[in-house]
């Protein structure tokens, strides 16, 4: 018997970033195929059913910052999860497509291995689709004739650091890199922390022999993001070239950010949850506990901080919401958190902190769960807009008839599940701790569809998707950041330089 559908959703209230309404979906063939007035479905001919029993039904989460399997880049310590345990980790809480980093080494002279070498670790080892941003430690020339080729590979996003000695970039160097991007429509990402003041102060906590966990905060004071934050606008708007700066978690950085904005300046922002939830407090618990909580840029002062960064999540500030996945363990010596603790330090040194938290199955839950976004808002920031600006929509983040991948979350219905204190253990990651532990969850996916296959069903079985399903997708340049004017950047015999 001929089927219409592969699998039909009745009953959901489905949430895009423009739309709320009561809709069947029909999913044929791994897309979106019909998307219907409730009711409309109902006798459709298909394979499979499920009621969503007046759940929310959205996109697919795509999260656009996730660290998996580096190569150590600096002190001890070595990613917890690899593509298998985080893309595994990652489908349980709703998140279907991923972008990864791919990390050139400063001794590289090319991209284009470290492009290869990442390819190998991610094919066949994951559990949702994904793709890569390109780690930019030497802006060699030839790296930097590299970008074309990038662009062809499909990777259309890159990442820069102003801070790490083994990652940092200097203004010149940045100018390099802004301008090639530009060139190639490729969007740059931007840590930006001025490393010198957190040298600075990281020197000065240690002639006062202040080591613990909690110092991380110290050494990394709001100004260095500031600072870094405020340069780099100046110079994307220097070179026109449209840029994201990640993981922002400061006031005057939103400021920055915001004014910046106003000004018609191509300038996007990312924030976390750990921005939202954690404060200078989870970094001050006895011992060395505080170190679950380590990344940088740190948690923040105050519940005034974190209330700054909803507030710019809610009035489109920012551009999208990711996990920064960077996952460590915590009780262990050679790859963890606890590589750092010592005879000579015994609550550890904060300068040789793993930096990073795990998140990645979190991220949507976390979010949604607070009530605090408008529902469009919440699938902008978590799926549509990360993809719009990686050059993946409406292929993700979207639920468009024969346009976008059926990949889908179908959330619990009011009264339908009961609000539970998140245990570690229930999460699929390779990590032996979350920093979110036993706070309060009203929500979590009851569904997750990866290309119209069921990858989790949380009340029968759990995690059903399978390793090496999720393949790697092409992106397109960003349909968000573009350049505002046309012509290259250069500099006339007249001594004027602009865009010709
Ligand atoms: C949006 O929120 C940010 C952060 O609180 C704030 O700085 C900014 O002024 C707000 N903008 C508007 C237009 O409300
Ligand atoms: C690491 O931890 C193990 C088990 O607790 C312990 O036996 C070992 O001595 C530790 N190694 C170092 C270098 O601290
Ligand atoms: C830049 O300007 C010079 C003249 O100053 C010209 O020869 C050159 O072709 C221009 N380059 C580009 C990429 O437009």
């Amino acid at each position: 018997m001929a089927t219409d559908y592969d699998l039909v959703i009745l009953n959901g209230v489905v949430v895009t970033d423009t739309d709320v309404g009561d809709y069947d979906i029909g999913i044929k063939d791994e897309k979106i195929a019909k998307i219907a007035k409730r009711g409309d479905l109902k006798d459709a001919k298909t394979t499979r059913t499920i009621d969503a029993e007046g759940g929310y039904v959205m996109p697919g989460g795509v999260d656009g910052h996730v660290h998996l399997q580096e190569p150590p880049l600096f002190g001890k310590g070595s990613s917890a999860d690899n593509y298998e345990t985080g893309s595994r980790s990652a489908i349980c809480g709703g998140t279907t497509t991923m972008v990864t980093f791919a990390p050139q080494k400063k001794s590289e002279d090319t991209l284009l291995d470290t492009l290869h070498a990442t390819h190998e670790r991610a094919r066949n080892n994951c559990y949702m689709d994904y793709s890569f941003h390109l780690l930019v430690g030497n802006p060699s020339e030839r790296a930097l004739s590299e970008f074309k080729t990038l662009r062809e590979e499909g990777i259309t996003s890159l990442k820069i650091y102003m801070t790490y000695e083994a990652l940092k970039l200097d203004d010149g160097q940045i100018l390099d890199v802004l301008l090639e991007a530009r060139r190639q429509k490729i969007t740059t990402m931007v840590h930006a922390e001025n490393g010198e003041v957190i040298d600075w102060m990281t020197k000065q906590l240690e002639k006062r022999k202040l080591f613990a966990p909690k110092f991380h905060g110290t050494s990394h004071p709001p100004v260095a993001e500031n600072e870094a934050t405020h340069r780099v606008i100046q110079l994307s708007e220097f070179m026109d070239s449209p840029i994201l700066i990640v993981h922002v978690s400061t006031p005057e950085a939103v400021a920055h950010i915001k004014s910046a904005q106003n000004r018609g300046i191509p300038i996007y922002a990312e924030t976390c949850p750990q921005y939202l939830f954690l404060t200078r407090s989870d970094l001050d618990k006895p011992g060395f506990e505080g170190a679950k909580c380590v990344c940088s840029p740190p948690p923040r002062e105050s519940e005034a901080d974190c209330d700054v960064i909803w507030d710019g999540l809610a009035n489109g500030t920012f551009t999208i919401l990711s996990s920064d996945h960077c996952p460590f363990r915590y009780d262990d010596n050679v790859t963890g958190k606890k590589t750092c603790v010592t005879d000579e330090y015994p609550v550890g040194h904060f300068k040789y902190i793993p930096n990073g938290i795990a998140g990645i199955e979190t991220r949507l839950s976390l979010a949604l769960g607070e009530n605090r976004l408008d529902l469009k808002k919440f699938v902008e920031l978590t799926a549509a807009n990360p993809a719009r600006l990686y050059g993946l929509y409406p292929l993700k983040g979207a639920l468009e008839e024969g346009k976008s991948d059926a990949d889908i979350n179908i959330w619990y219905p009011p009264g339908k599940m009961e609000a539970f204190q998140l245990k570690n253990e229930m999460l699929h990651h390779n990590v032996d701790y979350t920093p979110f532990e036993g706070r309060t969850l009203k929500q979590w996916p009851r569904y997750t569809l990866l290309r119209g296959k069921v990858v989790w069903d949380r009340e029968n079985g759990g995690l059903l998707g399978e390793k090496g399903y999720g393949k790697f997708i092409k992106r397109e340049p960003s349909s968000l950041a573009k350049s505002r004017h046309a012509g290259e950047w250069n500099i006339s015999e007249d001594g004027t330089f602009g865009f010709s």
